[in-house]
């Protein structure tokens, strides 16, 4: 490979596809790998580089997937390994690449391993989860709790002791100390790499470790954030343990091992310093990590400006940074950040394709797919189920894909998809393929442009000075990028050049001769003169 270029997915768009909400080939309301291969001409003609699916593998769905009962094969409603071998081929012949998710963390509580572990305390599988006793009094041996609610332990008859769990209790934790456990995972992480995989996205990479003794959680403190502190407690010890690294740096090796490097991307869900970290050093860990900083933050010029700035600032050198809107836990960016405004819509992915990093779309951003009222009888996302109605889960941002206007949205011919449709009136491909002012039309525009100009993957990215609401930075020599993000008009100095690509399109091509004026909501990508 051409090392001197970087690495494909550096110049690349990559997009998250949720096989199960992306195209139902059977009829039977359930999204499947062929249903994938059918609509990769979309994906092309879009100009996507990669593809991350959410897990593919056998799972009982207590968590749609990720709750793994068999790495090595692939889910039965979403297809076989023959269709998964196809799609690597169909993508490949379209110049995309194909990512899985990995999922390290837990399995299923029905994977054979847990079973075996499960059923005595000298199994041979005992010590691939973490089991510990209870205190005196039969209290749960410490004080962790699960992100997904309730006590991290669950207390399992059989054998009289507690196995931990960060998620549900049919997410039994794996003990990543185990040498077992990493030799297993290495040939998991082979196993896909050896079928063409491009390279894989860790499901919650920063949490895969737990202290070896077992210490109670301190309780958060004021100056803890949604990243630090986990219902009252600062989760250092059930998660973002420093020892993590080490197993990181691991999968790095194995997946530099390849002729073609295979990508890492973690579910980082840790503040930008710590993000950093997950980069190694001399690059030795993670290839992108996902930023929730900036998913969480406010589609506002200040607070965006602030946290890229952080994470510029932050990363180590030569590291890559990744952005994001959307995907299958956090909702649709259209509705969380732009509150389904379609100027907002468009500025957000203008921002997107235009920053220093990979960008990774998630499916429906292209065509500013929002969110889904969900009613409680159709919830599928067992925190849904689990927290409604004070929390109603993430079945909002998982339905289906919206391909057309036709019943069942050209997602699916069956009565029922698994999850109910949006409006595909509102928002579909066909209609906004056939319209050039339609976002999917900007959205392609955007990724043709950045595939265009190497400024845009390669460049430095260098704040520029800008009026309140607005902000505008620099890519490489001669590229700046624009975002009016307010509701008033505002005029950005020394702009001078050509309209290269615009939220409205009619702008396109307009020479700036002085200061630009930026109606509300509206961004711009200009060519210096
Ligand atoms: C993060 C995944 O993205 C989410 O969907 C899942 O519920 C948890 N990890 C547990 O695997
Ligand atoms: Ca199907």
């Amino acid at each position: 490979m051409d090392h001197a270029a970087g690495p494909w997915w550096r110049t690349g768009v990559l997009y998250q596809i949720y096989p199960r909400s992306f195209a139902d080939s059977n009829a039977d309301g359930v999204g499947d790998l062929p249903g994938i291969v059918e609509h990769l001409d979309h994906l092309a003609w879009l100009g996507v580089d990669g593809i991350w699916l959410s897990p593919v593998t056998v799972s009982p769905n207590t968590d749609w997937g990720y709750d793994v009962s068999d790495f090595c094969a692939v889910a039965p409603e979403l297809g076989t390994l023959d269709d998964f071998d196809l799609l690597v081929v169909e993508a490949g012949k379209r110049g995309i690449r194909v990512l899985m998710d990995i999922v390290p963390n837990h399995t299923s509580d029905q994977h054979p391993w847990f079973l075996d572990s499960r059923s005595s305390r000298s199994a041979a599988h005992r010590d691939w989860y973490l089991w510990a006793e209870g205190k005196e009094g039969g209290a749960p041996p410490n004080n962790w709790v699960s992100s997904f609610g309730g006590p991290g332990w669950t207390f399992d008859e059989q054998t009289g002791q507690y196995y931990f769990h960060n998620h549900l209790e049919s997410q039994p934790d794996l003990n990543w100390w185990n040498e077992d456990v990493r030799d297993t995972f290495d040939g998991i992480l082979r196993f896909w790499s050896d079928r063409g995989v491009a390279g894989f996205r860790i499901d919650v990479c920063n949490i895969i470790i737990k202290d070896a003794e077992l210490r109670d959680n301190p309780a958060a403190t004021e100056e803890d954030d949604f990243e630090t502190q986990m219902y009252g407690q600062r989760s250092v010890y059930n998660a973002n343990r420093p020892e993590v690294h080490e197993v990181i740096r691991r999968w790095r090796r194995l997946a530099d091992g390849y002729d073609d490097p295979r990508l890492l991307i973690g579910e980082t869900p840790v503040p930008v310093d710590s993000l950093a970290l997950y980069y190694g050093h001399g690059q030795d860990e993670l290839g992108l990590a996902f930023n929730f900083n900036f998913i969480n933050a406010p589609l506002s010029a200040g607070a965006m400006r602030a946290i890229v700035e952080e994470t510029e600032a932050a990363l180590p050198p030569g590291a890559w940074p990744a952005w994001t809107g959307s995907n299958h836990d956090m909702f649709r960016f259209p509705t969380r950040w732009a509150e389904d405004d379609p100027r907002r819509v468009r500025l957000a992915l203008l921002m997107l394709l235009s920053l220093r990093g990979t960008p990774v779309l998630y499916q429906g951003d292209e065509i500013g797919m929002a969110n889904v009222t969900v009613a409680h009888a159709d919830m599928r996302d067992p925190l849904g189920v689990r927290f409604y109605p004070y929390y109603e889960g993430r079945d909002a941002g998982r339905t289906p894909m919206q391909w057309s206007d036709a019943p069942g949205g050209g997602f699916t011919a069956a009565a029922r998809p698994w999850l109910p449709l949006g409006d595909v009136a509102a928002a579909n491909v066909a209609a906004q393929r056939d319209d050039p002012d339609s976002v999917l039309a900007l959205c392609r525009r955007l990724i043709d442009f950045r595939r265009c100009h190497p400024a845009f993957s390669e460049g430095d990215y260098t704040t520029l000075p800008s009026p309140e609401g607005a902000w505008a930075w620099q890519r490489g020599e001669r590229h700046v990028v624009a975002l009016n993000m307010s509701a008033g008009e505002v005029a950005v100095e020394s702009m001078e050049g050509t309209v290269r690509v615009c939220t409205d399109r009619a702008r396109e091509r307009e020479v700036v001769g002085g200061p630009l004026r930026l109606a509300p909501h509206e961004g711009f990508i200009i060519e210096r003169a």
